[in-house]
């Protein structure tokens, strides 16, 4: 039976990747430091490690108690705004975790490394829909991070044979259609979420960051990815891996939503009204980010099943509305 280590596998991505390889019948052991992660988030088929990528030792540990057919590496700091504050943070600890990650992974003999990517790769795109021969001009630190991460396992591949896969997410949002696993992030800076709590009247009513952009609102428009076709697009790249060399993928639904697009998708499929003002714009949000995932559609056959946007919504909502206080394990 196949075993992958999934790194960030308590996190939000993460956890709907390991349900993913665990309705496969993967055996999957997952490491999380549980810093942003949830211990009931990671389900009991799943072997939790909780360990710190930082702690090179532990690490190596885990490499030698078991034999990886390949690592899915989620875990990472993964806030733009964050990022703009604390760079050198940002760049040390995803910089120097994944890649020495990838270190250890390629010392014990496991050649498949699937990469949590970003479209803040981007920066403000040449053009949209955006695919992987855009120019890659990240505009912040988060951003940067990846794209520095994406040239070491490319050295990596040349000088150890590594085949990696970056798969550049674009708006990961919704939650599993079983209800096995949802969004909880600690600050919540994510517009789905946010939005739905304003409905549910558990947050004060949502900020809309400007609405004098250039699109057809003058908000914000972005590809909202369902959670689990993301975590799908992990096992397509795995597959590939298994017969061809490295991959960059841009994954979205190839649609995209403005904000007030996503706020009447709230209040559609919630039959409540989404209580919201019109803010200033927020620092550093280019007007359109839209992917062109053709080529992961054509070379791998992943196709998006849950792209509609309320399908995204549908789900969030249930999964929150199930769980006032999330995972409910922070103070
Ligand atoms: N937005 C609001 N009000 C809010 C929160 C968000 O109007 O309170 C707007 C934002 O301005 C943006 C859209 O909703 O236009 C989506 O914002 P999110 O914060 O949900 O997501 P981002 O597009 O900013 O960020 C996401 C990922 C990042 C990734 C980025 C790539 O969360 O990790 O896409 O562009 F880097």
């Amino acid at each position: 039976m196949p075993r992958y280590l999934v790194t960030g596998g308590a996190g939000f991505v993460g956890s709907h990747a390991v349900l993913a390889l665990l309705d496969r019948g993967h055996e999957v052991v997952v490491l999380d430091n549980l810093s942003q992660g949830h211990r009931a988030a990671v389900p009991a088929a799943a072997t939790l490690v909780e360990a710190d990528l930082a702690d090179a030792k532990r690490v190596a540990e885990v490499f030698a108690s078991w034999r990886f057919d390949a690592v899915l590496h989620f875990a990472a700091l993964s806030l733009v705004g964050a990022s703009m504050r604390e760079p050198l943070h940002y760049l040390a600890e995803n910089v120097g975790h994944s890649l020495r990650l990838a270190e250890v992974a390629i010392k014990a003999g496991c050649l498949r490394f699937v990469l949590s990517s970003t479209a803040a790769l981007f920066g403000e795109p040449d053009r949209v829909p955006i695919d992987e021969d855009c120019r890659i001009a990240p505009s912040n630190p988060y951003g940067d991070s990846k794209r520095m991460v994406e040239e070491g396992l490319a050295w990596a591949e040349r000088i150890h044979g590594l085949r990696y896969a970056a798969l550049r997410y674009f708006n990961a949002a919704g939650s599993d259609p079983a209800g096995r696993a949802g969004e909880d992030h600690d600050p919540e800076t994510h517009l789905v979420p946010l939005a739905i709590d304003a409905a549910l009247g558990r947050r004060p009513a949502l900020t809309v960051f400007g609405d004098d952009y250039a699109t057809p609102d003058g908000t914000c428009i972005r590809d909202y990815v369902h959670v689990s076709d993301l975590a799908e697009a992990h096992l397509a790249a795995l597959r590939r891996l298994e017969t061809h060399g490295s991959c960059r993928y841009n994954i979205g639904s190839g649609t995209g939503a403005s904000v007030k697009e996503v706020i009447g998708a709230v209040e559609r499929v919630g039959g409540r009204q989404v209580p919201h003002s019109i803010g200033p714009r927020r620092a550093g949000d280019p007007a359109v980010l839209v992917a062109a995932s053709d080529r992961l559609r054509a070379e791998t056959g992943w196709t998006p099943k849950l792209g509609a946007l309320d399908d995204i919504v549908r789900t969030a909502w249930a999964w929150r509305e199930a769980h006032p206080k999330g995972y409910g394990d922070r103070g």
